[in-house]
């Protein structure tokens, strides 16, 4: 019998663990994530305690025989009923749900951060940062040590907005906006995940929360508040005219060109972004040229069709593409 047979079920138990994954409750990276790791804990070692305490009183009960049973039980009968079925479950749960209660009070929503809308779609992220008038998909840039606060809204079915290690989960119905608030403590990156099930590509609804020290920030979303300058060279240029020609620019928006569509992610900085289809593969030239051509063969089920195009005027256009950096 070989040892392979067991190695997925080895790597679902240390992906579980999440020792060094960044999605993960618990390993917050920021003081939301951090009160509801705590709450998380304390419930768990609580509950484990008294679960192995009422096996304990089980197999007592089970295993010792009539006869060992002494006439007076040391607290009389109904004195064991009232200390373990009414008094102990009141001392454990009653401070419990004081915690609780305090826990969610602390993670209101903060007063005076800056906002972000975050639109879920089938199956990606749009991103808006109505006070920069910046528009960007599936990476979410924020400063470090300040509470962002998110609108979240749908533009299809529900989604659900879910980066473990910023905050809880917080659902994006169609028709309603719903507020809701992160924080990073430190800068760095946060991967996020839809936790709704959304259609066939769900799973491959990923998203990546950027968190770059306050003075970075202000500078990224100054730089991306520019409009597309005019491609640079022949290739590119060619490539601006493929785009336009060949029907991207009914769905994609690049900013500072005549592309305006708004179906699908705004490219205006596409080149800069870390991966293609909502984190389902790296933005690398072959992967761009691969999904242009046969989107459907990467994420089966995505809006995106299949662009017939010669070899040589893919190359083109991804050329162009990578350049919006
Ligand atoms: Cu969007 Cu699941």
């Amino acid at each position: 019998m070989s040892n392979s047979r067991y190695a997925p079920a080895v790597c679902l138990l240390l992906s579980g663990c999440g020792a060094e994954g960044a999605q993960s409750a618990l390993r917050p990276g920021g003081i939301a994530a951090a009160k509801i790791a705590t709450l998380t804990w304390v419930m768990t070692v609580t509950f484990t305690v008294i679960f192995f305490l009422v096996v304990a009183v089980m197999l007592l009960a089970v295993f010792r025989s009539r006869q060992a049973e002494p006439a007076h039980p040391p607290f009389g009968r109904s004195g064991l009923i009232i200390a373990g079925g009414v008094v102990l479950p009141l001392v454990v749960v009653i401070p419990l749900l004081i915690y609780s209660l305090e826990t969610s009070a602390a993670l209101r929503m903060p007063e005076d951060a800056l906002t972000i809308r975050v639109i879920g779609h089938q199956w990606w992220w749009e991103v808006e940062y109505p006070e920069h008038g910046v528009v960007t998909a599936n990476e979410i840039h924020i400063p470090a040590g300040e509470p962002v606060r998110l609108e979240l809204l749908s533009a299809d079915v529900i989604h659900s907005f879910w980066v473990p290690a910023l905050n809880g989960k917080r659902d994006m119905i169609p028709g309603i906006v719903n507020e809701f608030w992160i924080q990073a403590d430190r800068p760095g990156e946060y991967r996020g995940q839809c936790a709704e099930y959304c259609g066939l590509q769900h799973a491959h609804m990923a998203l990546v929360v950027v968190a770059l020290p306050p003075e970075e920030f202000a500078a990224w979303a100054h730089q991306r508040d520019e409009p597309e300058t005019a491609p640079d060279t022949e290739l590119e240029r060619e490539g601006l005219a493929i785009f336009l020609r060949a029907g991207c620019s009914r769905c994609h928006a690049i900013r500072g060109t005549p592309a305006a569509g708004e179906l699908g992610p705004d490219l205006t900085h596409i080149g800069s972004r870390e991966t293609l289809g909502a984190g389902t593969i790296p933005n690398t030239h072959g992967n761009l040229m691969g999904w242009i051509g046969n989107a459907q063969g990467v994420k089966p089920g995505v809006f995106m069709p299949a662009m017939y195009l010669p070899a040589e005027e893919l190359h083109a256009l991804t050329q162009y593409l990578e350049g919006l950096k």
